[in-house]
């Protein structure tokens, strides 16, 4: 099994890790009790990095994975998030990283997850008015009192990411990265994270759904499934159609392999160092497929055929609409 022993954690968890994001929001429906069964069947498999945050469900997706922590604490590497600040509709938000409000967040997850610590917490996202300074400071407070044990970021610079580490270590950046999302390799950040030594948690690893052939248009999405919405123009009209084209080339070299499109797309991510991906599902047969890719090796060859044939100019669309990009790489 490929491990990775996060800053500051004492235990190493797999390369892969546990989404648990679409198991209470934006993704259609779900079912508790089948997405407490996922997070049993990731703990077998050894799949032991679950990924929470306060604002998914608004609450509901901590105390979802809180009520499979009553059970099983000890085998789970538990990461949440902060910072975001729900106005009602799903896509409507602000942001807020004073230490005062990341303190309290603390707080309210803790009690939420109902445990004593979290093993790491994020910064969501930065609200570009609180220095880094300042917020990491709030972060070295909780992580004294004992409440937190290691300090993550989410979609920052790379010099907030150093700015950051100078104040209190930053055991993880979590930013998008895919096959269809390759920021991270010309913005510096991957670079960044292996300098102070920080795992890059890859989110959406599998294009939220598309590079695994979850969705080919809108109507395979229910209702009210945030992808069919403006807030994710990847997903909307000719860009939809265009970056269905990609997902097929990459399903033909996976076909071509034996292994299935989301397994080619997590091997690629797993094939860089220190990258650390947390696919989502709500489905246990897909926990099992997609924890398969930690035993497939891919050679350079094979790398480059799969980023010759995903190059970053043919995704079409951005990753979130305006407001949500706006707010990236602070
Ligand atoms: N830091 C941030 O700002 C941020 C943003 C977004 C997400 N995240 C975190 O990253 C995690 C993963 O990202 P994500 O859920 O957005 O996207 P993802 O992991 O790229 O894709 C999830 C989607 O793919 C489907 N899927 C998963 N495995 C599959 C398979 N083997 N075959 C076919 N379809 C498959 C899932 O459907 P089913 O559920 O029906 O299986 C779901 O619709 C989230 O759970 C969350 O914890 C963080």
């Amino acid at each position: 099994m490929k491990t990775l022993t996060l800053t500051g954690l004492s235990t190493p968890v797999a390369r892969l890790g546990l989404g648990c994001m679409g198991m209470s929001e934006f993704y259609g429906s779900s079912d508790d009790a089948q997405s407490l069964k996922v997070m049993a069947g990731a703990v077998e498999l050894g799949v032991t990095l679950f990924d929470t945050a306060d604002m998914y469900g608004e609450g509901r997706n901590e105390e979802l994975v809180g009520q499979f922590l009553k059970t099983r604490r000890d085998a789970v590497t538990l990461a949440t998030k902060c910072g975001i600040i729900r106005n009602n509709e799903p896509a409507a938000r602000s942001i807020d990283t004073s230490p005062d409000y990341i303190k309290a967040a603390c707080d309210a997850s803790l009690k939420r997850l109902g445990v004593e610590v979290i093993d790491l917490y994020y910064l969501h996202r930065l609200d570009g008015v609180t220095p880094i300074e300042d917020s990491m400071g709030a972060l070295a407070d909780l992580a004294k009192a004992g409440k937190i044990r290691a300090a993550g970021l989410s979609e920052v610079s790379a010099s907030t990411l150093r700015r950051a580490h100078a104040v209190f270590p930053v055991s993880a950046l979590q930013s998008e990265y895919s096959l269809t999302t390759r920021d991270p390799e010309t913005n510096g950040t991957l670079e960044a994270c292996r300098e102070i030594g920080a795992a890059f948690v890859a989110y959406s690893p599998l294009g939220r759904g598309l590079l695994a052939g979850a969705f080919r248009s809108p109507d395979d999405l229910e209702d009210g499934d945030l992808r069919k919405m403006a807030y994710f123009p990847r997903f909307q009209g000719d860009n939809l159609a265009a970056n269905v084209a990609l997902a097929d080339l990459i399903a033909q070299m996976a076909s071509d392999r034996g292994v299935t499109p989301a397994q080619l797309a997590l091997a690629w991510l797993l094939s860089k160092d220190g990258v650390l991906p947390i696919p989502g599902t709500r489905k246990i047969e897909r926990l099992e497929e997609n924890a398969r890719a930690l035993e497939i090796e891919l050679s350079a060859a094979d790398i480059q055929a799969l980023e010759a044939a995903t190059p970053p100019d043919a995704v079409k669309g951005t990753r979130y609409a305006e407001g949500g990009m706006a707010v990236l790489s602070r």
